[in-house]
């Protein structure tokens, strides 16, 4: 059997797609970590910022070299990256033999044998069905205890300075039942989480001949397999987070208090300029209903600093909003034009470097302090923890998520991984609580 490198940028989407890819090659290749051992390297990639561009082209760089020593050695690349510069990546990038974009995955096979006699090739079809449904993914970086369930793919929301739309194609939601299987088989196999994955998971929609399924619907049917399996999900978008899905929430013990509500800006009018659909106000009022359903609920977001435009006053308007919410976490970035968006094409990006900086390291900062915040509330708490793994600065102690996920460490004891332990809390950092 021939041996295949994986290596995965991006976002999580891309995680659970190369877990696809590697069953898909899964009758002609294993997986192996060392690059020296592969007959395959497949770099599944992001196109989202500019700056996850040239890191896979400076990977390609020194792949080259790895080449020179392997005649045979074949590189392909996979994802967004694909997909955005389609053929003419072939001819930047001589290093490639074949590349495939999101939703081609399936033509592999075929791509590598052209690879293998010589033939340069790609597959970049984007489609409107194609939801992965019937592949058991490979999960082959796995630790054995929390797994990533693709449910919908694409997306059809086109906020202005979004890439994804064009990389990833339209939305479209997979069957439900090829979903609760597949949930079923994890926890059969001692999986104790799944997150379930989408770019805009709440609009999650399955029509059946008599009734639509939804996200809610979803969701309440993953968390009645078992309440040792704890359901998670990314990503929501603001504009359909339901009561409806609060209230299971609210029910189901095991559907973890934490949701991810990128806002992007604070201010309405950069808000409108990114074609987000939403206004300052009815996010503010969805994060009220939040807290009030689920009052131990964590939330975090995504904020982009210094998009086209944004004044001083914009820039104070997104702070004001992170300390009214009072994050748990955020991911936090420069605004990076992407060609081909409508921010490209309609707007100018006029906020100088430095600015960009500047503004991205206050809202670093307040981040920060708001995390830390948040986590001394909890000293004194008790509070269910998952364990993922020994803690890498000492074996002797553990580490797993609460429902809220946030990451804890504490005592090994006898306890082991996949066990649900209840601590207590009794020191923190901004990022980790000890028990
Ligand atoms: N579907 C998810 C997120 C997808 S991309 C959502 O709608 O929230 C992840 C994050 O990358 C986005 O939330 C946004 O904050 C950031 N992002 C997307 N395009 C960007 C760009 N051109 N420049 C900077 N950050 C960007
Ligand atoms: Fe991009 Fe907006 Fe779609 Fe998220 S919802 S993937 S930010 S276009
Ligand atoms: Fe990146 Fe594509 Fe995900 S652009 S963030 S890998 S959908």
């Amino acid at each position: 059997m021939k041996k295949l490198h994986i290596e995965t940028y991006g976002c999580q989407m891309n995680v659970a797609d190369s877990e696809v890819v590697a069953s898909i090659l899964s009758p002609h290749y294993s997986i192996t970590d060392s690059l020296h051992e592969a007959d395959l390297i497949l770099l599944n990639t992001c196109s989202v910022r500019d700056n996850a561009e040239q890191r896979i082209r400076k990977r390609l760089r020194e792949l080259a070299a790895l080449k020179k020593k392997n005649k045979h050695l074949l590189v392909g690349l996979l994802g967004c990256m694909a997909e955005r510069i389609k053929e003419q990546l072939l001819e930047e990038e001589k290093t490639l033999d074949f590349i495939a974009g999101p939703d081609a995955y399936r033509s592999l096979p075929e791509l590598i044998d052209k690879a293998s006699v010589g033939t340069v090739s790609f597959n970049v079809h984007l489609s409107e069905e194609e939801t992965y449904d019937d592949i058991d993914p490979v999960r082959y970086d796995s630790n054995g205890v929390s797994a990533f369930i693709s449910i919908m793919r694409g997306c059809n929301n086109f906020c202005s300075y979004c890439v994804v739309p064009y990389t990833r194609g339209r939305e479209r939601s997979r069957e439900p039942n090829t979903i609760i299987a597949e949930a079923q088989n994890l926890f059969k196999k001692g999986f104790k989480e799944v997150t379930l994955l989408g770019q805009n998971v709440n609009s999650y929609c399955w029509k059946e001949a008599e009734k639509n399924i939804d996200f809610a619907d979803l969701t309440e049917q993953i968390a009645r397999i078992s309440p040792l399996l704890r359901v998670r999900y990314a990503t929501s978008h603001p504009k359909d987070i339901s009561d409806k899905l609060l209230f299971v929430m609210a029910k189901y013990p095991n559907v973890c208090h934490y949701i991810h509500l990128p806002v992007q800006a604070g201010s309405n009018e950069m808000l409108k300029k990114m074609n987000r659909i939403y206004t300052r106000e009815y996010y503010l009022e969805r994060i009220k209903r939040i807290k009030e359903i689920l009052p131990d609920c964590a939330i975090s977001t995504d904020i982009i600093a210094g998009f086209c435009g944004e004044t001083e006053q914009n820039h104070q308007d997104t702070l004001s909003l992170m300390k009214k919410v009072g994050y748990e976490y955020a991911f936090m970035f420069k605004y990076s034009v992407r060609e081909g968006t409508k921010a490209a094409e309609k707007f100018e990006d006029d906020i100088s470097e430095e600015l960009k900086i500047k503004r991205l390291e206050e809202i670093i900062a307040l981040q920060q302090q708001l995390s830390l915040e948040s986590n001394k509330r909890d000293i004194g708490k008790t509070v269910t923890v998952l364990v993922e793994g020994v803690s890498k600065r000492s074996d002797q102690h553990l580490f797993g998520r609460n429902s809220q996920n946030k990451v804890c460490v504490f005592p090994r004891q006898h306890y082991k991984v996949g066990d649900y332990v209840e601590v207590k809390i009794s020191r923190c950092t901004a990022g980790t609580l000890m028990a």
